[in-house]
């Protein structure tokens, strides 16, 4: 088993979208890639990244209010948020389990809030500003442990 840790060092938006594509390349169903990073850092713009590096071509948001975004595309993607969810409860109410380990990819933003939710086997991407640049993101990528 061997765990890579990378960091990179985004300076514009679309670059932070490539690295969601070249992450893409590299998720398997099944997968949970978990994002944490303060607001505005870019987590969205990374999912945007990655949903399109899985060929999923339609737009794709923030999924704040409604908590889950379903995309069916190529294969499945299931786009969660729990920033606005107050307790564990509520998010083991979203049902995540069934879709979770299951035959799509789980992307959460602001995963770190409730990491008890989650399955011990996911990617980490954690971004934050620079104090060089207000467009510079460092982004921190650690793949799962799991058999690739
Ligand atoms: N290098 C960068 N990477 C990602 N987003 C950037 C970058 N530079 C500027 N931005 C801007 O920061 C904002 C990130 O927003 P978003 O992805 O919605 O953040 P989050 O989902 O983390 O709250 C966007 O308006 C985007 O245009
Ligand atoms: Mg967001």
């Amino acid at each position: 088993m061997e765990l890579t840790i990378e960091s990179i060092l985004s300076k514009s938006p679309s670059q932070t979208q490539a690295v969601g594509i070249s992450i893409a390349k590299r998720l398997r169903l099944g997968d949970t890639v978990a994002l944490s990073g303060e607001m505005g850092c870019g987590k969205t713009e990374i999912i945007k990244g990655i949903c399109k590096g899985l060929g999923y071509k339609q737009s794709v948001t923030s999924p704040s209010y409604i908590h889950v975004h379903q995309y069916k595309g190529e294969i499945e993607i299931l786009h969660v948020d729990f920033y606005l969810d107050g307790s564990e409860e509520s998010i083991y109410d979203l049902g995540l389990d069934e879709y979770i380990g299951g035959n799509c990819i789980v992307l959460i933003e602001w995963a770190d809030r409730f990491p008890k939710t989650l399955p011990n086997n996911c990617w980490w991407i954690d971004i934050k500003h620079t104090y060089t640049n207000p467009e510079w993101r460092n982004i921190t990528v650690t793949p799962t442990n799991a058999v690739n």
